[in-house]
């Protein structure tokens, strides 16, 4: 299985959203991720519902939705119905996880579960059979531009072990701080998705160079 560079929009340029998605998709990569932060799970807020939205409208993105707020599961149906192709929740952010990827799944959609930095992976263990995304967060959540965790490796290759042996195609994708001096790291731990944003958008380099960069940065 090749390894997927999603490229979050966070560090996007929201004046010009259109046309950094539109670069990204002219680099070849298909998917990118929204940061949905509520400013009470996370400290600080980002984009919603009328966002996802317009992605959907106007470009042919699949849209991975991060959902970095309390009570997801009292969202799930309306970024659904917003255009989200695959939807991530937090394991700390909500009481019923089973209930909440349930949910997703149930409604056509790849089923993520997120874990912070803190959070062992253990939390995890009942649901990996509904994962399709197990998240692990190699950051604290609510910015971009933040310094990869080194300490998550383990838990990267602790959950891609768990995944592979449950066979349901579930994979790990790693969140927070890649860049071309970690992606290898996160990968040859048992990443297969890595989410960038400010290495893509940030650097001031052209979103393609630093796609390109990134993809070769993996070997
Ligand atoms: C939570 C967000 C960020 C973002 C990636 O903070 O989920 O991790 O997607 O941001 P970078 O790649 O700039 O760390």
């Amino acid at each position: 299985m090749t390894v997927e560079i999603i490229p979050s929009i966070l560090s996007a340029d929201f004046a010009n959203l259109e046309r950094d998605v539109r670069a990204v998709m002219d680099a070849g990569i298909k998917k990118i991720q929204v940061d949905v932060m509520d400013g009470r799970f996370v400290p600080n807020i980002s984009v919603g519902l009328p966002v996802v939205r317009s992605l959907k409208a106007q470009t042919d993105a699949v849209l991975d939705v991060h959902l970095m707020i309390v009570e997801p599961e009292r969202w799930i149906e309306q970024f659904a119905e917003a255009g989200a192709d695959v939807i991530t929740v937090h394991a700390e952010a909500t009481v019923h996880l089973h209930r909440a990827l349930t949910q997703i799944r149930a409604l056509g959609l790849r089923a993520g579960a997120a874990i912070n930095p803190a959070t062992p992976a253990g939390v995890l263990s009942e649901v990996l059979p509904l994962l399709d995304l197990a998240v692990v967060m190699s950051v604290d959540p609510g910015f971009g531009g933040q310094r990869f965790i080194e300490a998550v490796l383990p838990k990267i290759s602790h959950l891609a072990s768990a995944l592979n042996a449950v066979g349901n195609g579930g994979v790990v994708q790693v969140d927070g701080g890649i860049d071309v001096n970690t992606i290898g790291r996160a990968v040859a731990a048992g990443a297969k998705e890595c989410v960038a944003g400010s290495s893509v958008f940030s650097l001031g380099d052209s979103i393609a160079h630093a796609i390109k960069a990134l993809q070769e940065a993996v070997h």
